[in-house]
């Protein structure tokens, strides 16, 4: 081939791509976009925080791609039409049971940066800055999930930039806003002039309402590098520059190094049996996992069912295992890659059964007798949970988050995504309550390179072997006891999916020794409860349940929470 050809091929090549990449389109309208709350069907099912996410992951699967596939294309959609949650700047976990039978767990938790220290948030009077643990530059740990997204994408089928391009399209050509995220950006106004030294696009000075489109072209670019370079385009390059650039703005401490030493890991799922199912859960440094088995088998052979749901003596029964699984969870649980979390000692049947022996119906318990050790806290709701099915089997549950409602509230100036605040996920200083009371000790205690305890619990549970539920949620230390409810929900009250997710929901987390009650719960209980010596908390929503289901006819359910702009699609 002579040069003038080759050239004029090379120029034919360029225009087309151009013209390829003006035409994108999504298959879907993100102008025009409802919520479905229940789906059925036959060739795999998403549910997720948002409409257009749980789209993408459906067109993925109708592309050819498995459920790995779909679950790696919602979360950078996610990443681009959910800010509150959705991240490249967070991390996250992901529990799978692939249709070959293998369980696989991949933690993608950010880790404290190399200059981190456990007095980095205590000044020189004593005193802890939980302000600087929870906004702003030094709040961030390392992110880690586009690392877990190529780690996950060794299950998957498609090509990463296959996966990635409807993320690119909604933050290039933009999305219509509902009006719950109008009222979430417009709450974050002030907090966005504070903690950013470039402005984002998320600032605006009139009030964001429901009908706006959000264009975001510098987190374009950089899910662009990501799709040329790989997980490179995230941990080394331009980006890697401009997160470092914005941390020495802003008094950050995450390095270079830091993004390049990175690594999403591998762990092996914990896995326990309920009566006749597995259940499989993220090991530490979620306490997720544990804390599900331990509160599920403290309960499985006292006959709850038979007590009826949200009855006086179901409700105390589940509380006072949340108590004592949650007690455990201050002492005991934290990266046990720093320290040795005694996961088989805390769930023997034996030990079990010993945490129980002081349990007594129709009186409240209480915590200052439970156990004396360090005190367990309440976290942040803002975190997001996918589930996904596909035709052949594969179930994924995926929780991310970015600790906080749009984490730390900086935005990397240039690459235009917002940065975690789990740092404050760590045990700031002993016995001292972090962003919503959380209190912890020596096994969170925060050191460079460690994870930090998370309660995030994607789940998947298997009947006679096979899929059965794929479920997870939101909500801080409430998401392993929402996950615990609504497997009760459904294993033990029979409960059809959507109220098991629905329903109202509670929570007891040890210290504070109080019931946080779901609006709507049955006054009669809380009645009831009060009588034995309870101290209700009413509280207005807990938790965003996705859960798929696979029904006694093979059909696929798939609900998502009633509780947000939460939608299900089937194929
Ligand atoms: N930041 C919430 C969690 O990981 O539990």
């Amino acid at each position: 081939m002579n040069k003038q050809l080759i050239s004029a091929f090379v120029l034919f090549f360029l225009i087309a791509c151009q013209s390829a990449n003006r035409t994108a389109k999504l298959p879907f309208d993100p102008f025009n976009y409802g919520a479905n709350k229940r789906t059925e069907s036959e060739n795999g099912a998403v549910a997720s925080a948002h409409p257009l996410a749980s789209k993408v992951g459906v067109e993925i699967m109708k592309q050819g791609g498995n459920a790995v596939d779909a679950a790696i294309a919602v979360q950078l959609a996610l990443a681009v039409v959910y800010p509150q949650a959705g991240n490249l700047g967070g991390g996250g976990f992901m529990v799978a049971r692939l249709s070959d039978g293998q369980n696989i767990t991949i933690d993608y938790r950010e880790a404290a940066p190399g200059a981190a220290h456990r007095d980095m948030y205590i000044d020189s009077a004593g005193n802890p800055r939980t302000d600087k643990s929870q906004n702003g530059h030094l709040a961030s740990g390392v992110p880690g999930t586009v690392a877990g997204l190529f780690e996950s994408a060794a299950y998957g089928k498609l090509s990463f930039r296959k996966l990635i391009e409807p993320a690119i399209i909604l933050a290039e050509k933009g999305f219509r806003i509902s009006t719950r995220e109008a009222a979430g950006l417009n709450r974050l106004q002030n907090d966005l002039r504070k903690y950013n030294t470039v402005q984002p696009v998320f600032i605006k000075d009139t009030p964001w309402q429901d009908g706006d489109i959000l264009i975001q072209k510098d987190l374009a670019n950089t899910l662009k590098r990501i799709r040329d370079k790989g997980a490179a385009g995230f941990y080394e390059g331009e980006t890697a520059k401009l997160i470092t650039a914005e941390m020495k703005r802003g008094g950050g401490i995450i390095t270079e190094e830091d993004l390049k030493n990175y690594k999403a890991i591998k762990r092996q799922p914990h896995i326990f049996h309920y009566k006749e199912y597995q259940i499989i859960g993220m090991p530490m440094p979620s306490s997720g996992g544990l804390l599900v088995n331990q509160m599920m088998k403290m309960i499985e052979k006292r006959n709850i069912g038979a007590m009826g749901f949200q009855s006086p003596q179901s409700v105390q029964l589940m509380v006072e295992a949340e108590r004592r699984a949650y007690a455990d969870r201050a002492k005991f649980m934290g990266d046990a890659d720093f320290y040795k979390v005694p996961v088989k000692e805390l769930t023997t049947d034996k030990y079990l059964e010993e945490r129980m022996k002081d349990y007594t119906s129709e009186k409240a318990g209480s915590s200052t007798i439970t156990s004396p050790g360090a005190l367990p806290g309440y976290e942040s709701p803002e975190t997001t949970h996918l589930s996904v099915l596909d035709k052949e089997g594969n179930a994924v549950a995926v929780t991310t988050t970015l600790n906080n409602s749009y984490g730390s509230r900086t935005v990397v100036g240039g690459a235009g995504f917002l940065l975690n605040d789990e740092m404050d996920d760590f045990s700031v200083k002993p016995g001292v309550p972090n962003m919503y009371g959380a209190i912890g000790g020596e096994a969170n205690a925060i050191a460079a390179g460690k994870r930090m305890l998370s309660s995030m619990t994607p789940t998947v549970v298997l009947k006679n072997n096979q899929p059965f539920l794929v479920l997870g949620t939101p909500g801080g230390t409430t998401i392993p006891t929402s996950v615990f409810q609504t497997l009760v929900n459904i294993i033990e009250f029979n409960m059809s999916t959507t109220d098991a997710v629905d329903k109202p929901k509670f929570h007891h987390q040890w210290l504070p020794d109080e019931v946080y009650t779901e609006l709507g719960f049955q006054p009669r209980t809380q009645d009831a409860l009060e009588k034995m010596g309870y101290k209700l908390k009413p509280s207005t929503s807990i938790g965003r349940m996705e859960v798929i289901r696979v029904l006694s006819n093979g059909k696929i359910e798939a609900v998502a929470d009633r509780r947000g702009d939460d939608s299900a699609e089937g194929l």
